[in-house]
């Protein structure tokens, strides 16, 4: 189909600008937007076009189409496997890699990596430091592990429930980043743009508390750590409140200036 066919075929059924469309198309195909501008006779492969229609339709995300994601400069392989990392998590690795920096820290942990984009990320910039990351989901370790590989850093992958992967060298440990499963189940299941995402990198349980909870019973054993949190803007306080229990908690805002990050760190 041509392209001129495609874009009145799309403005019938959807309001939105040609350039929109072009711009979806461009990712889809991996290819300039210039491409689709100058010549109004491409021919459009029925493959894009019912890509372009789930997209439009189901909200079906284009990097499961495309199989990725740029994370910090990066280029991450993503499937139906795995949370697509988001932009705000950027922000979670620049503030754990200063932190790190500022306090010398030798020994990190990522729990629920899910693609890796996290862990991979702090090893790229700090080779020399020791990351360990962990899933629940052994589809999502195979993913974090294909992209530690592509980018050619050393991450030690487990599979595992929170922190029960790492208890028996928890000592060592110096750091615990997480971006865990935080959305409460009602918003998930009203949220047709969430539905392609695994359940499980997403649900928090009813009040979006459950990963939260569980880790804040060990909390006798994370006293001396520092420990940094991705949640949601509008649960962070209880979040906050659960994790009290661990260390002195400081509740830090993303780049779009949203109350997100909870840092803790040792009351000494
Ligand atoms: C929000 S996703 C974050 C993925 C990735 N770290 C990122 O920031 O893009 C949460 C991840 O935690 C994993 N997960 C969920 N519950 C878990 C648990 N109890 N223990 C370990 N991992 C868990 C999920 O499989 C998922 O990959």
């Amino acid at each position: 189909m041509k392209i001129t066919e495609l874009l009145s075929k799309i403005q019938g059924e959807f309001k939105i600008s040609p350039f929109r469309i072009l711009k979806i198309l461009s990712k889809i195909e991996d290819k300039d937007i210039s491409f689709f501008l100058k010549d109004s006779e491409v021919e459009i492969s029925h493959q894009t076009f019912d890509f372009l229609l789930k997209h439009l339709k189901e909200g079906y995300p284009i990097e499961y189409i495309t199989k990725k994601v740029l994370f910090l400069g990066n280029e991450f392989f993503v499937d139906e496997n795995v949370l697509i990392p988001r932009i705000e998590t950027e922000d979670l690795v620049i503030l754990a890699v200063n932190l790190i920096k500022n306090k010398n820290i030798k020994h990190v942990i990522d729990i629920g990596t899910g693609s890796g984009a996290i862990a991979i990320s702090i090893k790229k910039q700090l080779p020399k430091i020791k990351v360990q990351a962990s899933d629940i989901s052994e589809a999502a370790i195979k993913v974090a592990q294909y992209n530690a590989q592509r980018l050619g850093v050393n991450v030690e992958f487990k599979i595992g429930d929170c922190l029960d992967p790492f208890l028996k060298d928890i000592e060592e440990v110096e750091l615990i980043i997480s971006n865990p499963p935080y959305v409460e189940t009602s918003f998930i299941e009203q949220n047709r743009f969430l539905k392609y995402e695994p359940r499980i990198s997403l649900d928090g349980g009813y009040d979006g508390q459950s990963f939260f909870k569980k880790i804040s019973k060990y909390s006798h054993l994370l006293k001396s750590k520092y420990l940094l949190f991705e949640t949601s803007e509008f649960t962070v306080k209880k979040t906050a409140e659960i994790l009290s229990t661990i260390g002195k908690v400081q509740i830090l805002p993303d780049s779009f200036k949203k109350e997100r990050f909870i840092f803790i760190s040792p009351y000494y």
